[in-house]
């Protein structure tokens, strides 16, 4: 057994906090839930809502996480389910009202339970007022500044600024207006759909609007935000030396976004409650997370590492240097782990997840190991991926279908009967509901709630490598009581276990003795 220099977990860094106080997010497990897809109490459409969220509070509760963060549900036309925001400070009646919310937030707080919101502040919807009443104000006013206007190239201005792609689709980055004259007029950037303009983050009314903005939900006792394209906020869209928009950004000193997220982050400090900020950045988190930029950012690396023990081990090593993380191997925009690993292995990589120092992010349904939903039919893909590439892409709708809460065929409870949910639900859903797991000891339910359970040892402990062979990721956690190894098998065969008492394993079986492939396990010494 070989032990490498021990990495000191990171230490907190929050915003209103007694010195030498870990603030409540550091260790927290998070639950994200996609509203859409999570528990449906009133719509027509087959749509989940708040109201379906405040029924289904104590599944949450039961599992033993300490917060959710819910995925968009401000006003917004939909047309990337809620990523394209056109009221910052409204509910979309989709998902119900802002009396809905409020009494979700205080059934959230009754239990103990804390509510993040996801903040979309790199783009608004086409219909956002301030986008509507920038494009009427016509070319040169100032409220075109709020967004990025650019004259198009050649004679009559009808070739776009630059040729760079956008992310989704690889289709271009600018889309043409017609000037209040009737006139065809300037172009817009934007990184995703054309129903979603980029806003400019160097126009500091922008950032006094988001100010404003943030407080809004803070006052409301919102315990603060995922920031979706949290690194993308400035970018010189002026370039045309770069094929897509992702490499429009620069992560040198120069960038304006470290100002920006600066700012941002003053107005979570002064807040009793200790709001947090967890950043959406896939890669280059640890230049934006700091003491004064975000309080956490998601720990993708091990969610791009695959199956592979030094990819691993280099990926949990990269994240823990520089970073408060929140660990993550699912959600909304991914395939789910349990069809892109295979169950056995997603239900190891969530348990080695869990036992990681830091904060750490369940997509809702990874609990019950729900699978990728791959054979979606055509005609029902939702995801503007989908009919934006043309078919090629079909986009991220398999890992959306609504959650099967009890039954033997669909809906699964998710809504009424009559009703059909807005993606459908495979029959074979029904080995994975709520409600089966439920009186099963042996369910991924059932196990992760031990795991969480066990996990609240972990608070506060240290960290340091074990064993560096190919076939296993093996750490250890000081405790102020003794050591917590934890131990993933990568290989062909079963790893012997030395002495000590098994407190969780991610195989339905506790291991005895071995460790077999594709478990993972911890012990206590
Ligand atoms: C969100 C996606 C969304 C995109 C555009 C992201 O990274 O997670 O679901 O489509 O931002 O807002």
């Amino acid at each position: 057994m070989t032990t490498e220099d021990p990495l000191t977990a990171p230490g907190g860094s929050g915003s209103s906090v007694v010195p030498g106080e870990r603030p409540w997010w550091t260790d927290a497990v998070f639950y994200q839930i996609y509203p859409r897809s999570y528990a449906c109490a009133g719509s027509s459409q087959g749509v989940g809502d708040l109201r379906g969220i405040i029924d289904r509070l104590d599944h949450v509760v039961g599992l033993g996480v300490d917060a959710v963060w819910l995925s968009p549900v401000f006003c917004s036309p939909q047309v990337d389910h809620g990523y394209d925001v056109s009221d910052y400070y409204a509910i979309d009646p989709i998902f119900g009202t802002m009396a809905d919310f409020d009494e979700l937030l205080q059934a959230a707080h009754d239990r103990g339970l804390r509510v993040l919101l996801d903040m979309v502040p790199n783009h608004t919807s086409d219909q956002h007022a301030w986008f509507t009443a920038a494009v009427a104000a016509g070319r040169g006013a100032r409220e075109r500044d709020w967004y990025l206007f650019r004259d198009g190239r050649g004679a009559d201005g009808a070739v776009p600024p630059t040729d760079v792609l956008g992310s989704f689709t690889q289709t271009p980055v600018w889309t043409r207006v017609t000037e209040p004259d009737g006139t065809p007029g300037q172009w817009y950037f934007h990184l995703f759909t054309a129903e979603q303009p980029d806003l400019n983050w160097l126009n500091p009314a922008v950032l006094a609007a988001f100010e404003q903005i943030w407080r809004f939900w803070l006052d409301k006792g919102v315990d603060g935000f995922r920031v979706d394209v949290a690194d993308h906020l400035t970018k010189d869209v002026d370039r045309n030396d770069v094929r897509f928009g992702n490499d429009l950004l620069t992560h040198d000193a120069d960038n304006r976004t470290h100002e920006v997220l600066r700012a941002l982050r003053s107005t979570l400090r002064g807040y009793e409650h200790q709001p947090t900020a967890i950043g959406e950045i896939w890669s280059g988190g640890a230049s934006y997370s700091s003491d004064d930029e975000f309080p956490q950012t998601f720990g993708f690396p091990i969610l791009k590492a695959g199956w592979d023990a030094p990819a691993l081990r280099a990926a949990i090593q990269e994240v823990l240097a520089d970073t408060e993380p929140v660990w993550v191997i699912d959600n909304h925009d991914t395939p789910r782990s349990a069809s892109r690993l295979g169950p056995a292995r997603s239900r190891a990589l969530t348990l080695l997840m869990l036992g990681l120092p830091g904060a750490a992010c369940l997509y809702q349904g990874q609990e019950l190991g729900l699978p990728n939903v791959d054979d979606l039919p055509d005609e029902v893909l939702a995801d503007p991926v989908w009919q934006r590439s043309g078919g090629t892409d079909r986009g991220r709708d398999g890992c959306r279908v609504p959650l099967p809460w009890s039954g033997s065929q669909p809906p699964f409870g998710f809504c009424d009967d009559e009703v059909e949910p807005w993606l459908p639900q495979p029959p074979q859903f029904a080995g994975f509901t709520v409600e089966s797991q439920r009186r099963d000891p042996t369910s991924t339910l059932e196990l992760t709630r031990r795991w969480l359970g066990v996990r609240k040892q972990l608070v506060g402990a240290g960290f340091q490598w074990r064993d560096e062979a190919p076939d296993r990721v093996h750490f250890q956690r000081p405790t102020d009581t003794g050591t917590i190894d934890v131990l993933m098998n990568l290989g062909d065969t079963s790893i012997a276990l030395p002495p000590g008492r098994i407190l969780a394993h991610s195989d339905p079986k506790p291991p005895d003795g071995w460790l077999p492939p594709d478990a993972a396990v911890w012990w206590e010494v």
